[in-house]
């Protein structure tokens, strides 16, 4: 997304900069609005129909993003009004705002892929799960879901987070990601920090002193290929 805004004649040598160093796969949906710079992984588009709150940091439903992407990113003609950013854009007639029950509809429909079969082992992942149970299900709500449905929010400090991008929203907190379609997505985590499944594990074992043995980490890492 960065290097092909780059290629824009109406941006600064400077703003080029930052827009080619995001690399493939990554965006920051804050940069020409606030100046600052950390890009985030494009989340999944799939399985959005239990999700309460679209983005890392729960800005609001899918809609909202929908709106705020149009109108504040790709420069669509419409509506996007939000007092906790500052922004109220209005402009007539609203192309974007007739658009957006059609487009949630859609999105709604694409459900996250099964794993290929024989991607994971089948009993490994059925004591990861326990290992979960234990470990993660707090947040992560039922096996794949986020406690944000009901509202909460984490500070970047509980996962071991780095909280800058937090930290230029309105939140400034993170969403518990809703764990979906796992094996087919890395690099994981808002910044793309953990390249693998394993590295995620390792992460929580660290940051939140789970103990777990070896074992019971490639157990884990076999549960979440199973999502
Ligand atoms: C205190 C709440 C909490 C606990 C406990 C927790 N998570 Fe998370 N999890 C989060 C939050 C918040 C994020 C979003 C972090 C970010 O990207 O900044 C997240 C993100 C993730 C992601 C990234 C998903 C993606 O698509 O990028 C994975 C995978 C994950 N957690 C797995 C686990 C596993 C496995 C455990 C148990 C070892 C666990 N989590 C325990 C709150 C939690």
């Amino acid at each position: 997304m960065g290097a092909i805004i780059a290629l824009s004649p109406a941006i600064t040598p400077a703003q080029k900069a930052v827009y080619n160093s995001w690399g493939p796969g990554k965006y920051d949906p804050r940069f020409n609005i606030d100046g600052k710079n950390t890009p985030l992984v494009l989340p999944p588009a799939y399985g959005l129909a239990r999700v309460r709150n679209e983005t890392y940091t729960a800005e609001g439903p899918v809609s909202y993003w929908n709106a705020y992407v149009a109108v504040t990113q790709m420069h669509g003609q419409g509506n996007f009004s939000d007092p906790r950013l500052g922004i109220d854009i209005r402009q007539t007639p609203d192309l974007v705002g007739p658009k957006l029950p059609a487009l949630r509809a859609y999105q709604h429909s694409l459900e996250a892929p099964a794993p290929p079969a024989g991607s994971f082992d089948s009993d490994a992942a059925h004591r990861g799960r326990a290992v979960f149970k234990g470990s993660c299900a707090p947040c992560h709500v039922g096996g794949s879901g986020t406690d944000n449905n009901s509202g909460v929010l984490h500070a970047a400090a509980e996962t071991g987070m780095d909280g800058a991008y937090a930290l230029r929203t309105t939140n400034k907190a993170y969403r518990t990601t809703p764990l979906r379609g796992l094996w087919q997505h890395p690099p994981y985590f808002h910044d793309g920090s953990a390249a693998s499944l394993e590295a995620v594990v390792a992460h929580y074992n660290t940051v939140r002193h789970l103990n777990l043995s070896a074992a019971q980490q490639r157990d884990l890492v076999q549960y979440l290929k199973s999502l």
